[in-house]
């Protein structure tokens, strides 16, 4: 195929270069120019700049009021993997393109095997595109995950364009690319797992998306600190995009929905790694607690939700004598909110911390996100700074704010009523979360203040 004229583009200004150079001559940006396939039509010139108005350009195309226009519903195909439908929104999506990134190992083809499979037998034309293993190899993880007279057909092929071109003479409805970053283009000079050339393959593969109405699912890399590798464009560009979490130590695997144009975002999606790959776990609510026969200090049970579930999560703490610099390390939670919360439990409950090092964890590889969950990773500091354990089926949520305020987390009725489902006996929350009418089983102490809180729990014990 002939090759087409390249240019580089600034990604911090927009503005072009013949050649490749460190330094943006536009801007000054370092490291900016990304390398584009030309476009041809112009001629060179840019013919939008002048003066003479653009009728001459193209002809001017019919506009049409919304209510003219045949909204259908979009045609979803639910996997039959119950926890991946629920991320995705209620299944696949004719023309959909699916971003899903995460670490390495964590299980990423694995699960996107078992969909392929689920969806095969559910009538559609599957293809799934490996430019990361053998069709071989995939056909070993095939017949390991009890997969075996599997119909999913493999394609081991990186090049775009015959992947395009076997689209187009396959007719899948759905297809995996694993993974994006081994994609490349012949229009393009640049190494496979470029940045230009992530961004130029995934916006052909969209394109044919939506053009054709083939389902895309993208696997994408993740960088060293967890982000999707590649440009930010690439997650602009998709319809949905999914992140696998976990601790790869653990059984579990959460999917967590970033965004999604077909259904709501932070819903989680949760499995159990097993011999046989992945399976959903229906109730998930009590896996991230750890197994203490008694109280132990610095443990705190939080209830936080993620997308409709509540799910009641063990936030650890250790405080400790630290030395000329304090560190302050948190897992699975906001290492700046941790500072903040410091700083707010010195000044508004007399808590100090000062010379001390701070360790936060959620257990089980969960990572979250939400305000709410404040009030536990407080409770679990001030229990291991006294050495004093808080006591048995103990709860709390509630974000604070920096004037010692305890604000009330969204659906706090229904998280009470998990954590009475489970057993649990004791619960400190926001004063506008406190339900009217009492919860059996659950004493309920309403607090408006970070030191309110603190009082009770020294009351406690
Ligand atoms: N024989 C086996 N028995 C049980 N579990 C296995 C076996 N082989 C692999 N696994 C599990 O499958 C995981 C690998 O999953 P998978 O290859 O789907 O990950 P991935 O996210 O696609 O990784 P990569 O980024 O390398 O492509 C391993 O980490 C391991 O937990
Ligand atoms: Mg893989």
């Amino acid at each position: 195929m002939a090759k087409e004229k390249t240019t580089f583009t600034c990604n911090a200004c927009g503005g072009t270069s013949p050649r490749w150079l460190g330094k943006c001559p536009g801007c000054g940006a370092w490291n900016a120019l990304v390398e584009t396939v030309a476009e041809s039509a112009s001629g060179g010139k840019n013919r939008l700049s002048q003066p003479q108005g653009y009728a001459g350009l193209a002809n001017a195309q019919p506009v049409t009021p919304l209510s003219a226009i045949e909204a259908q519903d979009v045609a979803r195909t639910p996997s039959g993997i119950e926890e991946l439908d629920r991320v995705l929104g209620g299944g696949v999506v004719e023309g959909g393109v699916v971003l899903i990134g995460g670490d390495p190992g964590i299980g990423k083809s694995t699960l996107l095997l078992q969909a392929m499979d689920a969806l095969h037998r559910l009538g559609l034309p599957t293809l799934y595109v490996t430019g990361e293993e053998s069709g071989a190899q995939v056909a070993l993880r095939s017949r390991r995950l009890g997969l075996d007279h599997s119909q999913v057909n493999v394609l081991a092929e990186i090049q775009l364009e015959k992947i395009l071109a076997t689209l187009e003479a396959t007719q899948p409805a759905v297809v995996v690319i694993d993974s994006i970053q081994t994609v490349y283009s012949d229009q393009l000079s640049s190494a496979p797992g470029s940045v230009a050339q992530v961004r130029e393959c995934a916006a052909h593969l969209t394109r044919a998306a939506k053009t054709t109405g083939i389902t895309i699912i993208l696997v994408g890399h993740v960088t060293k600190d967890g982000a999707l590798a590649g440009p930010r464009v690439l997650e602009h560009m998709v319809d949905t995009v999914l992140y696998f979490e976990g601790d790869t130590h653990s059984n579990f695997r959460l999917v967590r929905a970033i965004k999604n144009r077909f259904g709501a975002v932070n819903e989680i999606g949760v499995f159990a790694m097993t011999e046989k790959g992945l399976k959903g776990v229906t109730n998930p609510s009590a896996i991230f607690l750890s197994q203490h026969s008694e109280p132990v200090p610095g443990s705190c049970v939080l209830v936080t939700l993620e997308g409709t579930r509540p799910m009641l999560v063990e936030i650890q703490a250790l405080v400790d004598q630290g030395g000329p610099a304090a560190r302050r390390l948190s897992v699975g939670l906001d290492r700046d909110r941790l500072a903040m919360l410091l700083a707010v439990l010195n000044r508004h409950a007399g808590v100090v911390c000062a010379d001390q090092d701070v360790f936060v964890n959620a257990v089980g590889g969960v990572r979250i996100n939400e305000p709410a969950a404040d009030l536990a990773v407080m409770l679990a500091i001030t229990s291991s700074l006294r050495g004093k354990a808080l006591p048995k089926g103990f709860i709390a949520f509630g974000e604070v704010g920096l004037a010692g305020e305890v604000r009330p987390a969204p659906r706090g009725q229904e998280r009470l009523k998990e954590a009475a489902k489970l057993g649990f006996t004791m619960a400190v929350v926001p004063k506008a979360n406190a339900p009217k009418k009492a919860i059996p089983g659950l004493t309920i102490h309403a607090v408006e203040r970070v030191d309110e809180a603190m009082n009770i729990v020294r009351g406690m014990g």
